[in-house]
């Protein structure tokens, strides 16, 4: 047999009619550093057995995301009627190239072939996660991603077949240890704990964890500070999936982003809430963890961030509705007065809040004659 290759022969068919067909790894070349691996029947069965539950499934859906170099990952989970869980991964990683946007679900497909990866959890870069879930899940897509930008997947899970741990709200204890620092120590193995140990085992990441409305504002507050940035030319991040988000403005325009373009799934009455910093950004698990210390057991509810300190220049919010509608009581009684004297009426105040300011509007009328 020639060893030399025939003009247009395909690359991999010629390495293979000379290698060992237990040493290819690769079955096929797919482009952009993707490849499809050669693998076992035995090994794809082990692989596919790695899936037991919702936290295994979030477990390699942030592993992808870390892997993919992001340093801000959002967890959404949400449970529709005691039954479904939703659940989306949103990063702001290196992204996937459009053209291999389905195929990422398919078996051994992987970016990861020249490094095996090993962290925390073992090893892994078979192409078999994302496959493997799809088996067990009721559906999971991705929702968008672009190169430099992030990638957003969505689970929707059906935890009579794949189930999850009842307690979803308490982080586990937390022991300081002489060589590794904080590592956990014991708790329920739920989402929390897996998100934890991704938190300890890994520098530089940030992990969020909330209800889709909560995920949202989180990413809306942090979208308006690297708006800001950009516009101060002093940022050299890139732009993820939700850069947009901070230059909205209404509700309703809010909640069409999330669901079209984040696929989350948040009430237009939710959205009004979030720009109305009624539901405020979530604390990163890093910084509850950090905070706690391990001295008790944080729980979800700790990472709701006191609204205050992050108000900043937005004095006004500081106000709650009651403020505003007692000041809007008292300002027509005001005005009843004064508009006696010019011959005028007014409808109810309108109070807006607008950062350090309060717009406050009066339409007037002209009194009519008794
Ligand atoms: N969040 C993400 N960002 C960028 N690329 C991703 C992301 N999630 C998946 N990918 C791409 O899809 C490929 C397939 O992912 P999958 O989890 O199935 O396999 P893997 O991570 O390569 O190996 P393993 O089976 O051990 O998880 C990855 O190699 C990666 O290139
Ligand atoms: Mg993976």
């Amino acid at each position: 047999m020639s060893a030399v290759r025939k003009d247009g022969e395909d690359l991999l068919a010629f390495v293979k009619k000379f290698a060992n067909p237990e040493t290819v790894a690769v079955e096929e070349d797919l482009g952009h550093g993707y490849v499809r691996l050669r693998v076992t029947e035995a090994e794809r069965r082990q692989a596919l057995q790695d899936i037991r539950s919702v936290e295994d499934v979030v477990k390699e859906l942030v592993r992808n995301a870390r892997d993919a170099g992001a340093d801000h990952i959002y967890v959404s989970f949400q449970k529709e009627r005691g039954r479904w869980r939703n659940l989306h991964v949103l990063d702001n990683g290196r992204g996937i190239p459009r053209e291999l946007h389905q195929k990422i679900f398919e078996a051994r497909v992987t970016s990861k072939v020249d490094d095996v990866v090993e962290d925390y959890f073992g090893v892994h870069g078979r192409g078999m996660a994302l496959f493997s879930i799809k088996r067990v899940v009721e559906e999971i897509r991705l929702v968008e991603s672009a190169v430099g930008r992030g990638t957003i997947i969505h689970a929707r899970i059906d935890t009579h077949r794949l189930p999850e741990k009842k307690d979803q709200s308490t982080f586990p204890r937390l022991e300081e240890s002489e060589e590794e620092g904080l590592v956990v120590a014991g708790g329920p193995h739920n989402v929390p704990r897996v998100l934890s140990e991704f938190a300890l085992d890994t520098e530089g990441i940030e992990i969020y964890l909330g209800s889709n409305s909560e995920i949202l504002s989180t990413l809306y507050h942090h979208s308006t500070d690297l708006r800001k940035r950009w516009a101060a030319g002093g940022e050299e991040a890139g732009r993820p999936l939700w850069f947009e988000l901070g230059g909205i403005k209404e509700g309703k325009s809010l909640h069409r982003f999330a669901t079209e373009n984040l696929g989350l799934a948040v009430s237009e009455r939710n959205a009004f809430r979030i720009l109305e910093f009624e539901i405020p950004p979530l604390m990163s698990i890093n910084e509850l963890l950090g905070k706690s210390g391990g001295e008790k057991c944080a729980r979800r509810s700790d990472l709701h961030h006191q609204p205050k300190p992050f108000w900043g220049d937005q004095l006004a919010r500081r106000l709650s509705t009651q403020d505003l509608r007692t000041l809007g009581d008292r300002l027509r009684d005001v005005f009843g007065e004064i508009g006696d004297r010019c011959w005028l009426t007014a409808e109810s105040p309108v109070i807006k809040r607008r950062k350090d300011r309060l717009i406050i509007s009066l339409k007037l009328h002209e009194k009519e004659e008794d």
